[in-house]
């Protein structure tokens, strides 16, 4: 019995056009990708649109450093983005952008929407400007001291040290990271989505089943607190949509970015011929799903349901949120060399041992998860190349040498076959349910049993009877049955994978209904090898590749290399002005009250000089004194609290424990320039 044909739309969260696609963004994409491959295997209209999130500071801040139009950044990373989720075999049925024409119309009609019902509010507020740059900042733009235990360097809106969160007008000594200007506070008129109004209809929507039951709980500590208005619009200057009959003001990137998969779906609609209403009106009847990370279920949970609601709109049937990725048990980390790029693993490895090893770990909560490298590869080999494709090896051999490729007339063992669908049905609803380990389990238990039942048979054995003839063929017939069925029951994970078994087979696309009828009396292809083992050499390769250098690390002011891209090209006369000069660190301490600091003094060829330098969470001083470095010999002296700095030192990394001073070789002169 066929169920009846779902229409489904499902969607991904649409990642940031401000930097690649790395090893944690895909696990979302992969665990989308295999529900909805599942989805379309089992015969339903399922429909996946994504697309790049391309508004917000960040993005207008990076194209200005790299020198070139915003639309020019976000055409290039559109592009990146596409070929990294091409190669992963990702398949969406629309990739679009939010910066386009439906996503501006629709934002647009929204918030009209929810002005006429009176839903938005205007409030002056005062926030912190910068004057060099001319532009508000938002907290990430702001670093100062902490307010609250004085550590130095701290963001805006929270403090690494002590773990205080607090308003950026709280921070003591505050500078703009863009500018270094010390911020101003400027007043604004701001647009609000009231979100209270909402009240009641998200106590209702969030505790109705569209959630997991951790993230209702969640909420409820959101509800406890109150609904605040959210504030959706930003002044100029704003890579974003400018706020229809309100010049200057644009919308917050969030306001448009959940909008955006309305548009993706819009622009699939429009090339399709489908009919957007159906999906999106009021009184759809068709299921719309929202995969995302945990870190944006406030957007999704609460924001999006009442907009869409207060708009006129209907809302998601469920949002799936996933835990976040660690590699080998930590934080994705640049200097071991684990904040590893789509594109860089595809350079090295095969995309869909990545995709089995993410399946072997998905369930359906918000743990995270871990990608451990040896057991990434161990697992792999195990149960892909030790399982699988071993079965398919043990019996294509005789099948294409003693047969011609020819399969029995009947399938003998029709016992375990008939096994093997039965295990259909409990597989098919753990895909279902996104609990991809457990579906993952059984079709491992049923390749054990495959192998299990050649081993007792043992082909190879009965292939030397004179008389074995036809108990060869049925037994690799059986063997390779088999196989197809777990193909098709893998076939969302590995979808290329089970498209070479399609070729071998040479079978119609392998489904669980075609997968009920065994292929008897029919001609299977000559058999190449369908995986590999994993090389753990291709592995540290990787690693190396991920591992950042000298050459490209630098003191980033907004965090992470991949915010803070190589700077803009400066021509020789710029570079010659950089005085560079080989010092020798004759002493080093602790700076009572600092939390970054050491105080250097540092010799350059009879010249003594000063120097504050933010590597304590490196180095202590005793490591430091007699050793070579590097220091910028002609930056204006600075004046800081704890006294003037005459020099700086050159370190590489991204901070904390990762911080490499600049080293010359032993022997060179103190004074010398580098150059
Ligand atoms: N642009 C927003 C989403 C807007 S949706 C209307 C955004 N972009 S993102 O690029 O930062 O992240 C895209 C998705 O990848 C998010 O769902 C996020 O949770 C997920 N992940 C990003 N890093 C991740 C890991 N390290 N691990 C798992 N998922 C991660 O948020
Ligand atoms: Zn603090």
């Amino acid at each position: 019995m066929t169920p009846a044909r779902r229409r489904i739309l499902v969607t991904s969260a649409l990642p940031y056009a401000n930097g690649p696609i790395h090893l944690g963004h895909l696990v979302e994409y992969i665990q989308t990708d295999i529900w909805v491959r599942f989805q379309k295997m089992r015969g339903h209209d399922c429909i996946y649109v994504c697309a790049d999130d391309a508004h917000g500071t960040p993005i207008m801040l990076r194209a200005q450093q790299e020198d070139i139009a915003p639309e020019t950044l976000i055409e290039r990373i559109g592009q990146e983005h596409r070929a990294d989720f091409a190669d992963f075999a990702v398949e969406f049925d629309n990739y679009h952008s939010t910066h386009t024409p439906e996503n501006r119309a629709l934002a647009g009609l929204i918030y009209q929407r929810l002005h006429e019902a009176g839903h938005i509010n205007t409030r002056v507020i005062t926030q912190a400007y910068d004057p060099e740059k001319e532009m508000f900042l938002p907290d990430r733009f702001i670093k100062g001291e902490c307010p609250r235990c004085g550590a130095q360097d701290q963001y805006g809106d929270s403090c690494e040290v002590c773990g205080a969160t607090y308003s950026p007008t709280e921070l003591k000594n505050p500078v703009s990271v863009i500018s270094g200007a010390r911020p101003i506070e400027r007043e604004s008129l701001h647009y609000f989505f009231k979100l209270g109004d909402f009240t009641e209809m998200l106590r209702r929507w969030t505790t109705a089943g569209h959630l997991q039951a951790e993230v209702s709980n969640k909420l409820d500590e959101w509800f406890k607190a109150g609904l605040q208005e959210w504030d959706i619009s930003r002044d100029a200057p704003y890579f974003g949509f400018e706020i229809p009959d309100a010049p200057g003001k644009y919308f917050y990137v969030w306001l448009d970015a959940p909008i955006g998969y309305m548009a993706s779906f819009k622009a699939y609609c429009e090339r399709t011929g489908t009919d957007f209403d159906a999906y999106w009106g009021k009184d759809s009847q068709t299921e719309l799903y929202h995969f995302i990370g945990k870190d944006i279920i406030y957007f999704h949970a609460l924001f999006w349901p009442a907009m869409l609601a207060g708009a006129g709109f209907r809302t998601p049937s469920a949002i799936y949120a996933h835990g976040f990725l660690t590699v080998n048990g930590q934080k994705m980390s640049k200097s071991r060399g684990t904040f590893i790029m789509a594109r860089t693993y595809l350079e090295h490895l095969n995309p869909e041992y990545l995709r089995y090893y993410f399946a072997a770990k998905l369930s359906n909560g918000v743990d995270d998860l871990d990608l451990n490298l040896d057991d990434f590869a161990q697992r792999v080999n195990a149960d892909l190349v030790g399982k699988v494709v071993n079965i398919a090896s043990r019996c294509a051999g005789f099948i294409t040498k003693r047969f011609n490729g020819r399969l029995s007339d009947e399938l003998t063992d029709r016992d375990l076959y008939d096994d093997f669908i039965a295990a259909g049905p409990r597989i098919a609803a753990h895909y279902e349910n996104r609990e991809f380990s457990r579906a993952v389990r059984e079709i491992m238990e049923l390749a054990d049993r495959a192998n299990q039942y050649i081993d007792e048979c043992k082909p190879w054995v009965v292939a030397k009877q004179a008389d074995g003839e036809d108990a060869l063929q049925a037994i690799c017939s059986a063997g390779i049955n088999l196989f197809r069925v777990l193909m098709t029951y893998l076939k969302p994970i590995l979808p290329r994978m089970a498209e070479q078994a399609e070729i071998y087979l040479n079978c119609p696309p392998l489904t669980w209904e075609a997968v009920l009828a065994p292929l008897t009396a029919h001609t299977v292809q000559p058999y190449e090898a369908l995986m590999t083992r994993v090389d753990p050499a291709h592995i540290a390769a990787m690693i190396e590749d991920s591992t950042s250098s000298l050459s490209t690390a630098t003191a980033p002011a907004t965090g992470a290399l991949l915010d803070n891209p190589i700077a803009p090209t400066i021509n020789y006369d710029d570079f010659a002005k950089i005085d560079l000069r080989v010092a020798k660190i004759i002493a080093a301490e602790q700076v009572p009250g600092a939390d970054k600091l050491l105080r250097l003094t540092v010799d350059l060829g009879g010249e003594i000089r000063n120097v504050f330098a933010g590597i304590k969470s490196a180095y202590s001083p005793q490591d430091l004194v007699g050793r070579l470095t590097v220091v910028v010999a002609n930056l204006a002296p600075r004046k800081m609290k704890f006294g003037l700095s005459e020099a700086m030192v050159l370190a590489a990394g991204p901070g904390g424990k990762d911080l490499w001073l600049l080293q010359p070789d032993e022997g060179a002169a103190p004074g010398a320039r580098v150059k």
